[in-house]
């Protein structure tokens, strides 16, 4: 038995954001990250609409890239006080994560952070606000997700909280707000989609419902990213509904180790300089992880389906595996994203020696592969690895070595 779960309605196409004006509430509270939305005009524009529908509208501003337990408890406590019956999230994945997350907060004071990671474990929302989700990137798809990632730093993990209970009420996917991406955002967010896609296909929970939409999202990827990163906005626009199509299939079939990998090396060298970037993370890694996964035999044949919707040719499955990592490794090229973490650039372009160093990389490695098996996306993975063989994969990650066990 299983279940499918997205949100209730789902808005779509240039101006969709207009569909504000129609919500009905009281007091409704903004989420939005760095500036990026405020300097664009879409902070204003969202506010007037919440104001013609005749709500009072706070602001909750500045929530920084990867999101912090401490961005959590502070938003949570703003929402307390104010007492919105709907929760407007918009921006890229770290403003929509950090929302839902103060989401739980506000509806469940009590909540610690250790209780919200306890997988499809929240209790019942909505008891005092409703979410509406509009998403300026195309990657996350946390606009149609049960997942948000929230990064404990002092540990240096990030954190993925699933519950169908934060997958939104309400998704606006305006191709507007996508436009103002630059070009390494327009890479690493579409490179975040595909993986999604990917791994949805392959996870063990994956079902005729979700099938259809990994498949169909990565099609459409293969046709338009790079397009779309080398400026066709008609292709940006189809990027913004491809990476959410992406999102409804792995928030109902999950993801897989790949994922596990991002999460537990994004934040683990930030006292070298920089992120490892999560769609960037995923990049580099999904090819490796193909190979690996691609030893058992029901994934090595979805992966060949895979190939054959996207064209690759291949005589058999192995050829079709290989055409599927040459593919992507080439996207990589194309994207200018490293296909290594030591050639990975603190700027995240490709480097001779990336910002972290070898040294330091072998010295966490142990700790990093347990908690990567640790993973809440590993369960779905069609390869149980153990900590030795993550070892073994991850150092295939950082030295871009040959994945043949
Ligand atoms: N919840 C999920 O299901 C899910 C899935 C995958 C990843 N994530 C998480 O989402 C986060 C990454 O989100 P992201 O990749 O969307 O990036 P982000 O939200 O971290 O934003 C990155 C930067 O881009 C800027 N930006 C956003 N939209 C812009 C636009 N339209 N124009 C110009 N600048 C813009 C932001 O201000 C920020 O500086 C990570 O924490 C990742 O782990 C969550
Ligand atoms: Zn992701």
């Amino acid at each position: 038995m299983a279940r499918f779960t997205l949100p209730r309605d789902l808005y779509h196409g240039k101006g969709a954001l207009e569909n504000l004006k129609n919500l009905k509430g009281e007091k409704a509270v903004i989420v939005v990250g760095g500036g990026a939305m405020k300097r664009n005009g879409f902070l204003q524009k969202a506010e007037d609409y919440l104001k013609e529908a005749g709500m009072q509208v706070k602001i909750i501003e500045g929530v920084e890239p990867d999101p912090s337990v401490t961005t959590v408890m502070n938003g949570a406590a703003l929402m307390a006080e104010f007492e919105p019956d709907w929760i407007v999230a918009m921006g890229g994945g770290s403003p929509i994560d950090a929302a839902k997350a103060m989401w739980i907060k506000y509806e469940y004071p009590e909540t610690t952070f250790e209780q919200m990671c306890v997988v499809f474990g929240l209790p019942k929302l909505r008891t005092k606000a409703r979410f509406v989700a509009i998403p300026s990137t195309s990657g996350t798809a946390t606009e149609v997700t049960a997942f948000s990632v929230i990064t404990d730093y002092d540990k240096g993990i990030k954190y993925p909280l699933a519950d169908f209970e934060i997958t939104p009420d309400v998704a606006i996917v305006d191709p507007d707000l996508a436009e103002t991406m630059p070009q390494k955002l327009v890479a690493h967010t579409g490179m975040d989609a595909i993986t999604h896609a990917v791994e949805a296909y392959v996870s063990t929970c994956n079902c005729e419902f979700t099938d259809p939409l990994a498949i169909f999202a990565i099609t459409m990827i293969q046709r338009d990213l790079v397009g779309s990163y080398n400026g066709d906005m008609t292709k940006r626009a189809s990027m913004h509904n491809a990476q959410c199509l992406a999102g409804m299939a792995f928030s109902n079939a999950l993801l897989g180790i790949v994922h596990s990998m991002a999460h537990k090396t994004g934040a683990a060298f930030d006292d070298y300089g920089a992120h490892i970037i999560h769609g960037a993370a995923n990049a580099m890694y999904l090819p490796k992880v193909i190979a690996f996964n691609a030893k058992n035999e029901v994934a090595k044949a979805r992966y060949g389906v895979i190939a054959d919707y996207m064209g690759l040719g291949g005589a058999n499955d192995d050829e079709k595996v290989a055409n599927l990592i040459a593919y992507l490794r080439q996207m990589n090229n194309d994207l200018n994203i490293p296909q290594c973490i030591k050639h990975y650039g603190a700027d995240s372009y490709p480097c001779e020696q990336g910002f972290v160093p070898e040294d330091v990389f072998l010295a966490r490695l142990p700790e990093i592969a347990k908690n990567a098996v640790a993973d809440a996306c590993t369960g779905s993975n069609p390869r149980q690895p153990s900590v030795e063989e993550m070892e073994k994969l991850l150092k295939c990650c950082y030295y871009d070595l040959e994945v043949d066990f």
